[in-house]
């Protein structure tokens, strides 16, 4: 069996699939997407309430599912190595999801559950929602208003065959569970075929790394990793399962919510804020965003600088006080780089004990020329080991907190909430600002926390 020591230190180069050594059995039942990302194009989430009323007949779905389709961590690299080798496209993607009151309706006794403060109180949880900033429950969606049970989660690079494959699974559900909700989720990129946002930035370029090949292509594009280091030990994602069937039987917390982008408003405020500061609208959008739209960071540049591969190996010891990339931009918001170090009594480990695996998708249009108001936005999930020291602590202590990292900075401009009052550099580098309040156009519109078991553990549901 795999040691605590080997969760919390990652070898050097990471875990490599294709030579799994002691990893094989972690591997093998683990699911996927948590170590790193699916990669397909097409997703379908669908939320299910079980019927109590045949619970062997629930049981015997999952099984069968799992057996199925639930794809591990193993597998997950097999094929995306096969894809690389031969073009052999990957067979459908899955994930299986289980909420705590999903858990108890499959007839778990408390010992059984996994236990996460707010896995177990649930996102609807009035003390959480609060220090989250989120909408009042009957604000949200109708779906994310009822109690969710499992999630499953489908994922392919064919539009089509998934679609069916989902109303496949939405038939046999309909005797033993009440399909709440469906979410379908795609990859938006730009012409150059890099992942983005509807906002029109690339997202998902610093994500804490745990396998080999995403380590090595990382360390190549940045030289080194000299002034960041991406990557991450096991226990930053990855908890004991307690229904695990073998040693090495491990899952993670996911963190699901539905965020609605405003594009047109946000195009427009980034707009008055430009000139309101009498600088260039890219550069406004950059002072949001802590990037430009291309990736390039803005505490390294005062102007796009079109990078092939978005820089991540930068921090912010060049600027100590903000004046190229201020204190509330999003990305040094939620990843401060050292930042809380300098300003508080935390040490780098436990500042870098707060990163989570975000493996988010957009949803609503995708014609990038239509600027939507509603409808649109970002189905955004993440993993992590522990929710309060992870997501919540960098929603509700980091981006929503007007005083992280120093007073008076702000909330974060993209997902803080409340939205408030921030300083803008008005000249990029200078430290002459000016306050501006960027209100919030992004929108929560519901979410759940999950826990993704081990694939023994689904295999034998008891
Ligand atoms: C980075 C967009 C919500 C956490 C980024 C980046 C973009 C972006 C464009 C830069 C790309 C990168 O460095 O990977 C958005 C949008 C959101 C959203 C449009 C909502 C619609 C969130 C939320 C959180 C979050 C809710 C967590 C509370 C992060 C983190 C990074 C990041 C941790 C990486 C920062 C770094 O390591 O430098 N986001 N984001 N984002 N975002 Fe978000």
């Amino acid at each position: 069996a795999l040691t605590e020591q080997d969760f919390k230190n990652l070898p050097e180069t990471g875990i490599d699939p294709d030579n799994s050594g002691k990893y094989q059995a972690l591997l093998d039942d683990l699911q996927g997407n948590i170590l790193k990302g699916h990669g397909r194009d097409y997703t379908v989430d669908i939320f299910v309430q079980w019927k109590s009323d045949d619970i062997p007949a629930v049981k015997e779905w999952i099984i069968n599912f799992t057996k199925g389709y639930v794809t591990s961590a193993q597998l997950q690299a097999d094929e995306s190595r096969r894809y690389r080798d031969q073009k052999v496209s990957g067979s459908v993607f899955a994930n299986f999801y289980l909420t705590r009151i999903g858990y108890e309706t499959l007839g778990f006794e408390a010992f059984q559950i996994p236990k996460n403060q707010p896995f177990t109180m649930g996102m609807q949880y009035e003390g959480i929602r609060t220090s989250l900033g989120d909408p009042k429950v009957t604000d949200w969606e109708v779906g994310y208003q009822q109690k969710i049970h499992s999630l499953i989660a489908i994922a392919d690079d064919d539009q089509d065959s998934l679609l069916k494959f989902a109303n496949q699974i939405t038939q046999e559900l309909s005797k033993i569970a009440t399909v709440l909700h469906q979410e379908n989720g795609f990859i938006l990129r730009n012409k150059d075929g890099q992942v983005i946002e509807h906002f029109g930035f690339v997202d998902g370029i610093s994500q804490p790394l745990f396998i080999k090949r995403d380590i090595v292509k990382a360390q190549a594009s940045d030289r080194n990793f000299s002034k960041w280091d991406p990557r991450a030990p096991l226990d930053l994602v990855l908890v004991k399962d307690p229904n695990g069937q073998t040693e090495d039987s491990y899952g993670s917390y996911l963190v699901y919510r539905k965020l609605e982008q405003n594009v047109k408003a946000f195009r427009e405020d980034q707009q008055a804020l430009a000139q309101a500061l009498k600088i260039q609208n890219e550069l406004a959008g950059a002072y949001v965003m802590g990037r430009f739209p291309d990736g390039t960071p803005v505490t390294i540049s005062d102007v796009p600088m079109h990078p092939r591969n978005p820089p991540n190996n930068f921090n912010y010891d060049q600027d100590l006080t903000a004046t190229k990339c201020p204190f509330h931009a999003h990305i040094r918001k939620t990843n401060p780089r050292g930042d809380s170090v300098r300003n508080s009594n935390v040490n780098l480990e436990e500042e870098r004990g707060h990163r989570i695996a975000r493996r988010a998708v957009s949803y609503g249009e995708k014609d990038l020329t239509n600027a939507s108001t509603e409808g649109s936005g970002l189905l955004f999930l993440c993993f992590q080991a522990d929710i309060e020291n992870q997501f919540n602590f960098m929603q509700a202590r980091w981006s929503n907190a007007n005083n992280f990292v120093k007073v008076g900075v702000g909330p974060d401009p993209l997902i803080g909430s409340p939205q408030g009052t921030q300083h803008w550099p008005t000249e990029w580098s200078k430290s002459s600002t000016q306050d501006y309040n960027f209100k919030l156009w992004v929108k929560m519109k519901g979410g759940e926390y999950f826990f993704a078991p081990s694939i023994s553990s689904l295999k034998n549901l008891p």
